[in-house]
């Protein structure tokens, strides 16, 4: 198979959605659809990442099911789908970002009854930054919902993106017998409780035709009327407007009975994009360059509690990765080997012999993988667009004994390379602060620091709420705002200058006074 055709049949995607709507059901469904797993339950049993932070320890410990399902990857017709978790709670939504940079599209789950909640909104406006391609699926018409115009309304509205329905829902809770697959033409019957079977899809070219009154009595003519009214009302699909990011095709259906998933499963294979151009610092890189590179954008420590290893989720972006193959690690300037290279199926790890853009493979890390690192045959790389987002969220580590500051700043340093916290070492003061977009973030860290690098800390509060990455373009006035902010000023574990401030009204009040130097709130891996 060439190049071309092995990236043509990918398709590397995300599923972004608010806690509870319906992503772990779904991803259980897509996977069987895919062969991929046999047994329910098995996504399933990481669901509790949500929930209470000794919970998500708990989960963590069992790495084999998290690593499993950080990345699956199965096949489905003649695709090959990579799938990228992407963590629920919100407190690990810095890592969900990242996790965006590596997908091509987006598939957003929306509860039927609550419609578009917060978490929601964020993550579309990670993908809106991106340009990230979005198809909708509305989840739960099993149960008594809002209106699917109103929920169409909702998203239009909240998401800022036109929606362009494939699927119609005939009825809702319990008067739900189905949905009408605009995309092709057919009625697809619902039987609660059953899986759904091919013999429940029926072909109607003629909407009019006395079988649908048959088949659904008075919801016959709902569905003729709402149909109606879509067609004045709604945005007929139009794929480009698609994957430029303007419009949404929306599918409805139930996960948790199985209902729509497939449907919504044959268009998405079709209609989402295959990996695509990216941007590198550089120049654009075409996913059929004969010249391998990929970019880091997850790292994950001890997936393996006998190993003690950290693993390095890369994103082939262009060229064919193939086992043993030499790289250029352009951050360090050294070639290595990618020897052990894993590749992520949905229930186990193996080792990769060839991938493809697209796909991700896994690198075990000793220490001198970051998160955004770019990895190339030879020429110069650097994949632009991995954001760190400024956190609201600080703590003041103190070590318990103070013989173990290496051990802590190693470990500090090593996991705010993974991205699990954000480190600050204040200009004026010797302890390390820790900020975070998250609060179970902190729980992690120090969860960590005793585990894996034998560290005894605690955590004191501090007064800072919020921070800015500090540039500025004349050296006198950027020394000058320095020697005046001695005790808001820290270096981060980059070595980036960075203000932290009081309050909003505090960050504002030196905002106005120091023209010149510029405050920003998120920026890029280096
Ligand atoms: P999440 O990953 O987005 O957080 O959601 P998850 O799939 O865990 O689903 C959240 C809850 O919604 C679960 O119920 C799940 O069974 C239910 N659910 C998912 N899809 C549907 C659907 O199509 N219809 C209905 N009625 N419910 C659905 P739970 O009670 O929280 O968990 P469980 O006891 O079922 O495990």
């Amino acid at each position: 198979m060439t190049l071309q055709q092995e990236i043509a049949k990918r398709r590397t995607f995300g599923i972004i959605s608010h806690p509870d709507a319906g992503k772990t059901t779904l991803t259980e469904k897509l996977l069987l659809f895919g062969g991929a797993i046999q047994m329910a339950g098995t996504v399933k049993a990481r669901k509790s990442d949500r929930h209470a932070t000794s919970d998500w320890m708990n989960i963590e410990k069992e790495r084999g099911i998290s690593v499993s399902s950080s990345v699956m990857k199965f096949d489905y017709r003649d695709f090959e789908i990579n799938l990228l978790d992407t963590p629920g709670h919100q407190d690990f939504s810095e890592d969900t970002y990242r996790v965006l940079t590596a997908v091509d599209s987006a598939l957003m789950v929306i509860d039927s009854a609550k419609g578009v909640e917060p978490q929601t909104e964020k993550l579309m406006e990670v993908c809106r930054m991106r340009n990230t391609p979005v198809l909708t699926f509305i989840n739960k018409l099993d149960r008594e919902g809002q209106f699917p115009l109103d929920l169409l309304a909702d998203i239009e509205e909240k998401l800022q993106i036109e929606c362009a329905p494939l699927s119609w829902p005939i009825g809702m809770g319990k008067r739900f017998k189905g949905v009408y697959n605009l995309y092709r033409n057919e009625l697809h019957l619902f039987r609660p409780g059953e899986d759904r079977r091919k013999t429940n899809i029926i072909s109607i070219d003629d909407i009019n035709s006395p079988e649908l009154d048959q088949l659904l009595g008075t919801q016959a003519q709902e569905l003729r009327d709402d149909i109606e009214l879509l067609q004045g009302a709604a945005n007929p699909f139009d794929r480009d407007e698609y994957l430029r990011a303007n419009q949404t095709p929306v599918f409805f259906g139930s996960a948790i009975n199985n209902f729509g998933v497939q449907e919504m499963l044959d268009a998405f294979v079709e209609l989402a994009p295959p990996p695509g151009i990216r941007a590198a610092a550089e120049r654009m890189v075409a996913p059929d360059e004969e010249q391998f590179s990929g970019f880091v954008f997850k790292i994950q420590a001890n997936m393996d509690p006998a190993h003690r290893d950290r693993i390095a989720f890369l994103r082939i972006c262009s060229g064919k990765f193939s086992r043993g193959m030499k790289v250029r690690h352009h951050r360090i300037g050294k070639d290595i080997s990618l020897a052990n290279a894993t590749i992520f199926m949905a229930q186990d790890r193996a080792h990769v012999e060839e991938a493809f853009p697209g796909d991700i493979i896994g690198l075990h890390n000793h220490g001198t993988i970051k998160i955004g690192d770019t990895f190339s045959d030879k020429e110069p790389l650097k994949f632009t667009g991995i954001p760190s987002f400024a956190p609201e969220h600080f703590r003041r580590v103190r070590l318990k004994d103070p013989l173990k500051s290496k051990q802590l700043q190693k470990g500090l340093i090593q996991l705010a390379e993974e991205g699990a916290v954000q480190v600050f070492k204040p200009v004026n003061g010797a302890e390390f602060i820790l900020g975070a977009v998250g609060v179970l973030q902190f729980d992690v860290t120090m969860e960590r620091l005793k585990a894996e690098y034998n560290v005894n800390a605690v955590y004191e509060g501090v007064d800072f709420t919020t921070a800015r990455w500090i540039r500025a373009k004349d050296r006198k006035r950027l020394e000058e705002f320095q020697k005046k902010n001695q005790n808001n000023l820290a270096i981060d574990a980059e070595g980036e200058l960075t203000y932290l401030a009081a309050s909003e009204w505090r960050l504002q009040h030196t905002l106005e006074q120091w023209e010149g130097i510029e405050f920003l709130k998120s920026r890029e891996y280096k």
